[in-house]
């Protein structure tokens, strides 16, 4: 699937990543070190934290208990807000646009 990803800077790259890896797998992967994941995907560090096209929010896993809290820590969170470690691509999500949340 497809992910178009906006860094802190508003600009998008179009990536792709292959079913089953985390949302923060494919941006870090692409060399998006901004995304800092500093827990590497265990849901403990709220650094993979991004906002979601709002179009894809039917999509998406539910929220967990922790990332919940994890993102009530911070003073960037919307609506839109996931951390990206807890997103599983799948080809549901192709063309899901994520962009970088700012740094707490
Ligand atoms: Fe740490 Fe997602 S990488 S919470």
């Amino acid at each position: 699937p497809k992910l178009i990803v906006v860094n802190r800077s508003g600009e998008e790259q179009a990536v792709e990543g292959d079913v089953g890896l985390s949302v923060m797998e494919v941006i870090r992967d692409n060399g998006f070190d901004e995304l800092l994941a500093l827990c590497g995907g265990c849901c403990s560090c709220a650094t993979c934290h991004v906002y979601v096209d709002p179009a894809f929010a039917g999509k998406l896993p539910e929220i967990g208990e922790d990332e919940n809290d994890l993102l009530d820590s911070s003073d960037h969170r919307n609506e839109t807000s996931r951390l990206s470690c807890q997103l599983t691509l799948n080809e549901d999500l192709d063309g899901l646009r994520v962009t970088i949340a700012p740094e707490d």
